[in-house]
């Protein structure tokens, strides 16, 4: 695991935004796998820019989602599907059909998951997957207790996430739909490379025991520790709870030039 800390989101979305664009420059047909939140929204916006500015060509790329709620529609302000709309795909030049999140009114849900994972496995694997954290340690939706081995499912919300979820749902967690549709453990592991932010001092215990604690299914995140090429990129506050936070900035400070993004 490589934990690199920048000063700020920005600087952090740069980094990260960089590795994405290498990617796809070497391999157009690279299969990227998104996250939705507050998190990888300075990183979208990068990759935006490199678009618009640079050319970065997104026409071969394809894309998996992580998650969904169950019960809102792809019109929904809140879905997710709106969501990677508005601050991705509506401003690259992605094909549609390229495009995959799952679908929170599918009438068979396990049906529907088996497919998913099917056309995961089509498209060759996730080359890269970005993912965001949950103060309560989950990657996508796969809340504490989550089997390492889980693949796409259902899944129910902890309280705690329905409060963090609250701010987009007018402050009121019952407003959060309380399922939905996430890729498993298993799934996220399988990717070749996996980039993990995560941005304040909100998310400091969380990275703390991602990083440095036991792995653990009570913090889903910290399988991590298991994935071959697993990159976190955190801004200083998203480290503060860190015990070897200088040895990381020390090995970043110190990387030859040929291992440098
Ligand atoms: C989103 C997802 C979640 C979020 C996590 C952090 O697709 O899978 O795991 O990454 O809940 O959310 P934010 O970034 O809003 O703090």
């Amino acid at each position: 695991m490589e934990v690199i800390i920048h000063d700020t989101p920005q600087d952090a979305a740069s980094t990260g935004a960089r590795m994405v664009a290498r990617l796809v420059r070497e391999k157009p047909h690279a299969v990227l796998g998104l996250a939705t939140g507050g998190t990888p929204l300075p990183l979208y916006r990068e990759l935006v820019r490199l678009h618009r500015e640079e050319g970065l060509d997104f026409s071969r790329v394809t894309t998996f989602n992580l998650d969904e709620y169950l019960g809102l529609g792809p019109g929904h302000p809140q879905s997710y599907h709106h969501f990677m709309r508005e601050h991705l795909f509506d401003h690259l030049n992605i094909p549609a059909e390229n495009t995959h999140i799952p679908d929170g009114m599918t009438p068979d849900v396990p049906a529907f998951c088996r497919d998913y994972e099917r056309r995961i496995a089509e498209a060759g694997g996730i080359d890269l997957q970005i993912l965001g954290i949950g103060s309560d340690g989950h990657i996508g939706f796969n809340e504490p207790g989550s089997s390492f081995a889980s693949r796409t499912r259902i899944k129910t919300l902890a309280r705690e996430t329905l409060h963090d979820n609250a701010r987009f749902f007018n402050d009121d967690p019952a407003k959060v739909p309380h399922h939905c549709i996430t890729m498993g453990i298993g799934t996220i592991m399988d990717a070749r490379c996996v980039l993990l932010l995560a941005f304040g001092s909100g998310k400091a215990e969380a990275i703390a025991g991602m990083v440095e604690g036991p792995v653990t299914a009570s913090l889903p995140a910290s399988i991590l520790q298991h994935h071959p090429t697993a990159k976190v990129l955190i801004d200083s506050p998203a480290a503060t709870a860190l015990h070897r936070a200088d040895y990381y900035r020390w090995v970043y400070e110190n990387k030859p030039a040929w291992q440098r993004e």
